[in-house]
């Protein structure tokens, strides 16, 4: 333990700036593209300009949607790189992010015109940040559809259909709104509102910690800056959980299968056990793992 402690000491010009460059980048910078992406489904008919005429809002924001996930998935070039470098910046910068909050203290000198309850906040952020992101990542990246209510299967995550087995897992169910969708929808409503708080604060801090904003008039100024980008994130982030958390998810797979007939694109129909042929329109048997 002693040593630990003193490697971070011996290291801590290096590691505090690391500690903060990767809550920039890649962190931050995947913060705004994710959330910008997420809103879409309720802006995309407009993203989607004239390929969206004769579409309502709803059809729209999945297409498009459906549109940028597929993108991502077959497009960007070493996407499992990305992730890699993306998850180890985000453990790095998590530990190290517990070992500043247990040791938070003197935050007047570090950061004298801080107030304190943006200094405390942003402790209690990063760790429920953990919890959020890994929740998160979990149950729509691994696949854990078991922390999915209603934690039978039923709800899985898959890149064919982005929107409805989202909006399904907001919602607890691929019919109606339950108790347990409206719990996980209220935790994602906190985590985006708290991960976004700690990213437009961390960059006012940023400021400091490299020594751009030294004196308050500078401070105050960069604060309205960080401030009017945390407006427009937190805007983002909300429309996205609301946005999916409203979205009807088998009215989502409708266009999303309309979206894979259009394009050619060879998809197994989403078919979930324990609904009626009607609300499983697709007449393939097979089950999208
Ligand atoms: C979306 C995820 C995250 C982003 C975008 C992010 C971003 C940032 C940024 C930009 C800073 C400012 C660094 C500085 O003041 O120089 C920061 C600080 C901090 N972060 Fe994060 N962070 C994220 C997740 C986390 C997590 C999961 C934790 C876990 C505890 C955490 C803990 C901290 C702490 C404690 C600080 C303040 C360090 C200090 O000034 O002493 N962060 N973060």
């Amino acid at each position: 333990m002693a040593e630990t402690a003193s490697f971070l000491d011996r290291h801590h010009f290096l590691l505090r700036r690391l500690h903060s460059l990767t809550g920039i980048v890649p962190i931050g910078v995947f913060l705004v593209a994710h959330l910008t992406t997420n809103s879409s489904i309720l802006w995309g008919k407009v993203g989607l300009r004239a390929d969206g005429h004769g579409m309502g809002l709803t059809e729209g924001g999945v297409t498009y949607f459906q549109k940028e996930v597929e993108w991502i998935n077959t497009q960007i070039p070493h996407l499992l790189l990305i992730e890699l470098v993306l998850w180890i910046s985000i453990a790095f910068h998590s530990a190290l992010g517990v070992v500043y909050a247990r040791q938070a203290k003197n935050n007047l000198n570090r950061y004298p015109h801080q107030d304190n309850w943006r200094y405390a906040l942003q402790r209690f952020s990063g760790y429920f940040g953990i919890l959020f992101i890994f929740y998160h990542v979990a149950t729509l990246r691994w696949g854990w559809s078991f922390l999915v209510p209603p934690f039978d299967g039923s709800v899985p995550w898959s890149h064919n259909f982005a929107s409805s087995t989202l909006a399904a897992s907001l919602r607890g169910s691929w019919e109606e709104f339950t108790i347990w969708g409206l719990l996980v929808s209220l935790f994602y409503f906190v985590g985006v509102t708290l991960l976004v708080f700690h990213f437009a604060n961390g960059l006012w801090t940023a400021a400091i910690t490299w020594g751009i904003t030294v004196s308050t008039a500078a401070q105050k100024r960069w604060g309205v800056a960080c401030f009017g980008l945390g407006a427009g994130l937190m805007i983002a982030g909300w429309s996205s959980v609301v946005g999916f958390a409203m979205l009807n998810p088998l009215e989502a797979k409708k266009y999303e299968m309309k979206f894979h007939e259009k394009h050619g694109n060879d998809v197994a129909p989403l078919v979930i056990p324990g609904l009626s042929p009607a609300a499983n329109p697709a007449t393939s048997a097979v089950t999208v793992p």
